[in-house]
């Protein structure tokens, strides 16, 4: 007995226990890849010995970088929105489809799809003519391609010559090519929609009509990143002169979401959406799944940092669902639509206020300043002998720019009221007479 115990000491405790993975396939409109990371058709996605590699890092798809008659680009083609010390918050680009011939990248999907089955190899296009359509997804289907993905967001160049988001911002165009392409072709078909429009909803709807089978959202955002102000040229110069070019990069993310959001929550809309614009990490990719995206795609956080970032979102995502008990991404795409509403439906009579925690505080007073200046007036100094300022909890709205602005996470919280109202919102109080709660911070 003695000396099971002292072996029970001494042997080291190794334990065989493992979660069980959740499954990360994905599937948007029919094309399956082993995880929902595609890169984004850019340069990262030009060749296929790019792809081939990106595939090795982890990335479960990739959308080519955009074949049509090839293009002469310029140079320089890229400028990066620097924001108080961090480079590239946002990016531009002035650079068009592939400039490589067609018949090297028709042979490279081929050769990459041969030696990677299973992962998504989706091809974009971008032409003119039905005739031109008609042959180049012929030979995008006869190269391997798992699906097309039809660009009709490009917002230079391009669209100068009557493509890219020349279509996107037509519906009846956009219909009308997508339903050529969806005669063509045997394998699936996205729209690639632009975000320079006031409504993303008639163009969604517009892919959908056509017959697509999802659509991906967004491309980039027609731009003037920045102008040199002693040559007087705008960034990226060309010699001495530019051009506007598209945004795009961690950025643009809230835009993305936004149109994502539109088009999950749009009772009529009900094709899968690729979602685009800002993906950095794999809390932004999750914030567009549950928004309604099938599947994520990336283009600047790759440029900037390389293939290698998607390890990192695929053990955040893991993480994610195991921590939720999702086993599935079915499980939770699309959870937070429901909660995406109009104003007018939002609880007039919800009420939070903003909590200073003293032993957190650090006495810098961005709060006081940030409310004094930009908000309702309702943080005061201490009248005591502490640092930590104080809330006056009648006036404050609730609005959370102190917390916004508080250096320290979890030091300044917004802790509801029960001010005694039933719930009430505006198109409550106009159909139904609903009672709103006396207004604050009006100050009289
Ligand atoms: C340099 C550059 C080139 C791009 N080329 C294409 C292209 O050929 N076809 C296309 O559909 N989108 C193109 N895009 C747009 C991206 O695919 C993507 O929609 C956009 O950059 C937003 O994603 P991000 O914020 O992750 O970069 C390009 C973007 C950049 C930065
Ligand atoms: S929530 Fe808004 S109103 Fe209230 S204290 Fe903070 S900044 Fe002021
Ligand atoms: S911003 Fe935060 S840390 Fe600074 S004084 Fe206000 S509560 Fe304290």
């Amino acid at each position: 007995m003695q000396l099971r115990k002292e072996n029970a000491l001494l042997t080291p405790f190794t334990c065989t226990w493992e979660p069980e993975m959740p499954d990360l396939t994905s599937n948007t409109g029919g094309i399956i890849s082993p995880n929902p990371f595609w890169l984004a058709s850019a340069p990262p996605t030009n060749s296929g010995e790019q792809i081939q590699r990106a595939f090795d890092a982890g990335w479960g798809g990739a959308v080519w970088k955009t074949l049509g008659q090839p293009i002469q680009n310029v140079s320089s083609r890229f400028g990066g929105l620097n924001w108080r010390g961090t480079r590239a918050v946002g990016f531009n680009n002035i650079e068009l489809i592939t400039d490589r011939p067609l018949e090297a990248n028709f042979r490279e999907i081929y050769e990459t799809k041969k030696k990677f089955p299973k992962h998504a190899v989706i091809t974009s296009l971008m032409v003119e003519t039905r005739a031109e359509w008609k042959d180049i997804i012929k030979r995008a289907i006869d190269a391997g391609s798992d699906g097309l993905e039809l660009n009709f967001g490009c917002p230079h160049g391009m669209c100068e010559r009557g493509m890219g988001s020349a279509v996107g911002q037509e519906p009846a165009v956009n219909q009308e090519i997508t339903s050529w392409a969806v005669e063509y072709s045997t394998i699936p078909v996205l729209s690639k929609l632009t975000p320079n429009v006031g409504d993303i909803n008639p163009h969604g709807m517009a892919s959908q009509a056509g017959g697509a089978h999802g659509v991906s959202l967004i491309n980039t955002i027609k731009s003037i990143i920045g102008v040199d102000i002693n040559t007087f040229v705008p960034v990226p110069a060309v010699g001495n002169k530019s051009s506007n070019g598209g945004y795009c990069g961690a950025a643009v993310k809230p835009i993305a979401l936004h149109m994502c959001a539109q088009l999950a929550r749009n009772p009529q809309f009900n094709i899968p959406i690729s979602g685009i614009g800002g993906i950095s990490n794999w809390k932004d990719a999750v914030e567009f799944m549950v928004l309604g995206a099938s599947s994520v795609q990336v283009c600047t956080e790759v440029m900037l940092r390389g293939y290698r970032v998607v390890e990192d979102m695929i053990d955040g995502l893991n993480n994610y669902m195991l921590e939720h008990k999702f086993e599935k991404l079915d499980d939770f795409i699309g959870k937070a639509v429901p909660a995406y509403d109009d104003w007018g439906n939002l609880d007039l009579n919800y009420e939070i206020v903003a909590k200073i925690d003293a032993d957190a505080c650090i006495g810098c007073n961005l709060c006081q300043v940030a409310c004094h200046d930009g908000a309702h007036q309702c943080i005061h100094p201490n009248p005591g002998e502490s640092f930590v300022p104080v809330v006056d909890e009648d006036e404050c709205v609730g609005c959370n720019l102190c917390q916004i602005v508080c250096p320290v996470d979890g030091c300044i919280t917004m802790e509801p009221v029960d001010n005694g109202f039933a719930p009430a919102s505006w198109n409550e109080h106009l159909t139904e007479g609903a009672v709103l709660r006396p207004k604050k911070g009006s100050h009289g």
